[in-house]
């Protein structure tokens, strides 16, 4: 199969040409588009062979559910039994945007998009392209990131072009994607909803619109072996993490209280050259001092002067960064007594 390139101005979009990738989503075939967070592999999601060929140019295991994208708040109510009042204030606060959302599937939706689950994952993207071509297809989109299975998500449509290239009909290429990690994923399915998959969307962020939150004991905390995720997707996972992690240290150990200038100086270069050659970069500080990097994930610990909270912290983070896909950590370094040690 010839795989079809096809640039697309985020600024002036041509719907001539997103036509045709929807004529190609309606007739059953693969198109590869760009959304907010990375690019997706799309697929009719109401026609249960589509997804098939989803799974069958990725190389994924099939009992992995697909997220269907929308394109309007109107879309949703077809696809779902029903919208929990959570639901209801999440889309209200997030949507368009880079949040997915678990609900109880209504029957139109086949097994064969959500891994054989009663339950559908569905999200609406603010990328002005994704949006625009769910809207001309007028179907539901089901996509998972448009990478082989295994290899990093494409934030690129070159990336997707190495993965896909003749297993697909089309790739829009929309440019380079801004967020450049997965949607958060939030199950409203229950009670009391639940963070499956972290993301853009924080915790913080969830809580202040919602109130209770709860997070899948999967995804935190050292976990069992038999604690299984309730996004399927999301692996087994150790306390090492996947990056690469650098600690940068003071040249006067005597300064335990504060971070010297020449430390955070360091760590914004390092954090620089990463992201300049396209990889993912966390960085770990402290309240003191996150607002001095301006770039990377940044992520605090907590306060310095309250060291206690340091280590507990710190391996959520390290799992945090791994859940998004981090290639470079580069972090403060603090007093060895509270490091690894529950006190
Ligand atoms: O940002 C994103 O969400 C990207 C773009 C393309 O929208 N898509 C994406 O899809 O990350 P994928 O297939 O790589 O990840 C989907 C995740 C998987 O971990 C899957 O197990 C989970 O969503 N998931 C899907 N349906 C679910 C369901 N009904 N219950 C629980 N987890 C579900
Ligand atoms: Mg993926």
């Amino acid at each position: 199969m010839d795989t079809k390139v096809v640039k697309i101005d985020k600024e002036q979009i041509d719907d001539e040409k997103l036509m045709e990738a929807a004529e190609i989503l309606r007739a059953g075939g693969l198109v590869a588009f760009p959304t907010e967070t990375v690019y997706g592999l799309g697929a009719n999601a109401l026609n249960e062979e589509a997804a098939k060929k989803i799974y069958a140019a990725k190389g994924r295991p099939s009992d992995n559910p697909l997220i269907a994208h929308i394109s309007k708040p109107e879309e949703l109510a077809p696809l779902v039994k029903e919208v929990p009042e959570a639901g209801k204030k999440l889309m209200e606060a997030y949507w368009p945007g880079p949040l997915t959302m678990i609900f109880p599937k209504s029957d139109i939706v086949p097994y064969g998009t959500t891994g054989g689950l009663d339950t559908v994952a569905i999200r609406m993207p603010s990328d002005p392209i994704a949006n625009r071509m769910i809207a001309l297809a007028g179907i539901p989109i089901a996509a998972p990131s448009a990478n082989t299975s295994g290899r990093p998500s494409p934030t690129t449509a070159e990336h997707v072009y190495q993965d896909m290239n003749g297993k697909i009909e089309m790739i829009l290429d929309g440019g380079a994607v801004g967020i450049g990690v997965e949607s958060t994923i939030v199950d409203v399915s229950g009670p009391v909803p639940m963070l499956l998959r972290p993301g853009a969307i924080t915790i913080e962020m969830l809580r202040e619109t919602v109130g209770q939150v709860e997070i899948d004991p999967a995804i935190q905390g050292p976990m069992a072996a038999n604690v299984k995720p309730k996004a399927p997707g999301m692996k087994y996972r150790h306390y090492a993490p996947k990056a690469e992690l650098v600690l940068v240290e003071e040249k006067n150990p005597e300064t335990k209280e504060v971070i010297s200038d020449r430390v955070i100086e360091e760590i914004n270069l390092l954090a620089k050259s990463r992201l300049d050659q396209g990889q993912k970069v966390g960085i770990i500080c402290t309240e003191e001092t996150r607002d001095c990097y301006p770039q990377g994930m940044v992520r605090s610990l907590g306060f310095r002067s309250r060291p206690e909270t340091i280590a507990h912290n710190l391996f959520a983070v390290l799992r945090e960064f791994d859940d998004l896909g981090v290639d470079y950590i580069y972090s403060e370094s603090f007093p060895k007594d509270h490091l690894g040690r529950p006190s």
